[in-house]
């Protein structure tokens, strides 16, 4: 197996499950996605251990404004909170943190806290944290063929690479692994171009309770994969 014991460059996660979480404590669903931040910290301090590359966390979709005010509210307040608060320790960690999603449809104090954590970590050259907030698999691709067609790029210079290179994730690996917790096995618009040869893992874990364990354990596994990308071995 070509992948084994290899540290995987990028591993994507749909952080699932703060509402069932929270629900099964008889709590309302924040106090689900206030434990859900917690988790966040632990899991990105571990892959920073772990010396991987990049790791894509899928925070907030472009369907995701259909929950209830008070629910979008909360979990714009809690972005804002996680990206003033973990600077430090992004810092101290190397961490370089990226915003990736629709910056425009989110509330300003949203964006300016995007902008400023992603400023206060720029310089760092360790593990490069994609939060994608707003963001949306097929609104990805709209947006960069739109901007391809703005540069007037001739049809027949697009091709795969020039596609990849207008995503939010542009000049990133394709992640290795895509994990998704809370036993829901579906993609629900999470980086469509990038995981066409990802390997997924659908864990029953809520996202609150998942952490460095449930990381390791799955690398684990992705290193007993293998991964013939169509090849006949
Ligand atoms: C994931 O947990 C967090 C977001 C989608 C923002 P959910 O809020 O979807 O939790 P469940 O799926 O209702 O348990
Ligand atoms: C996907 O979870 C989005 C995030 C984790 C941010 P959802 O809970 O929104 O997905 P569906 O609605 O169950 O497909
Ligand atoms: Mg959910």
């Amino acid at each position: 197996m070509d992948n084994e014991r290899k540290v995987p460059e990028h591993i994507a996660i749909i952080m699932d499950g703060n509402g069932r979480w929270a629900k099964k404590r008889m709590q309302p669903r924040m106090f689900g996605h206030k434990a859900g931040m917690k988790a966040l910290h632990e899991t990105v301090q571990a892959a920073s251990d772990m010396g991987i590359g990049y790791m894509s966390v899928y925070a907030f979709s472009t369907e995701n404004w259909k929950r209830s005010a008070d629910e979008v509210g909360g979990l714009m307040n809690i972005a804002v909170e996680y990206f003033f608060k973990e600077i430090e320790e992004l810092n101290q960690k190397n961490v370089r943190m990226l915003v990736l999603g629709d910056r425009s449809g989110l509330p300003e104090k949203v964006q300016e806290a995007a902008d400023n954590a992603e400023k206060s970590t720029a310089a760092n050259t360790g593990l490069t944290l994609n939060i994608m907030l707003n963001y949306g698999g097929r609104d990805e691709i709209i947006r960069a063929f739109r901007e391809m067609a703005e540069e007037e790029i001739p049809a027949d210079q697009i091709d795969e690479a020039a596609v990849s290179a207008h995503l939010y994730t542009a000049g990133q690996p394709d992640p290795d692994i895509i994990v998704r917790t809370s036993g829901e096995e579906r993609i629900s618009n999470f980086m469509l171009w990038q995981n066409s040869y990802s390997e997924f893992f659908f864990v029953d874990t809520l996202w609150p309770d998942f952490g460095e364990k449930d990381l390791r354990r799955i690398v684990e596994e992705y290193w007993k994969r293998d991964r013939r990308y169509g090849n006949a071995k």
